[in-house]
């Protein structure tokens, strides 16, 4: 038996390629990437991951806020629909924009909410799922 003979042991570039195509297909998001995701996740609607972590997300992870992970099993449906229309309801000294209301704003530019009533229920839906 030759010294180099262990070098056969070494798997092929075959068999990195598999695990490779594997380890990615892992690096997927945990989380259901549904329409209430969606907006979250949308720098130009709710881009709530600018302050929170969001469950399944990866990489860089902002703690501004509390994690969103298990939302729906800390707070009802209503206390939900209250934090995300207008934060301020909750702690008049909070950071988080009000997303459902535009009053007691300064300098806005316009008159609408950040997010549409509809809009709203599918983040709500989508943070009360999170148990
Ligand atoms: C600018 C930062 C910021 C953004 C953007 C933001 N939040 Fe928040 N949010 C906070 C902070 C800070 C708190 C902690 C409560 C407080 O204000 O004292 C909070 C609290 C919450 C809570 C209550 C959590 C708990 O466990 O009590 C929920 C739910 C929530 N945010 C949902 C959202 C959603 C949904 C979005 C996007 C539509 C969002 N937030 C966007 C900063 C933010």
């Amino acid at each position: 038996m030759s010294p180099f003979s262990a070098l056969s042991a070494f798997p092929s570039p075959v068999f990195w390629w598999g695990a490779l195509t594997v380890m990615m297909s892992s690096c997927t998001w945990a989380a259901p990437t549904d329409e209430g995701w969606r907006i979250m996740t949308d720098k130009s609607l709710g881009n709530c991951w600018a302050c929170h972590g969001l469950p399944g997300q990866q990489g860089l992870i902002s703690n501004l806020g509390p994690p969103l992970a298990g939302a729906g099993a800390r707070l009802s449906l209503q206390q939900l629909t209250q934090w995300v229309v207008d934060a301020r309801q909750m702690n008049a000294q909070t950071l988080m924009p009000p997303f459902g209301v535009s009053t007691g704003l300064q300098r806005v530019s316009t008159q609408q909410s950040l997010l549409t009533p509809d809009q709203i229920q599918q983040v709500v839906n989508t943070l009360a799922s999170w148990r």
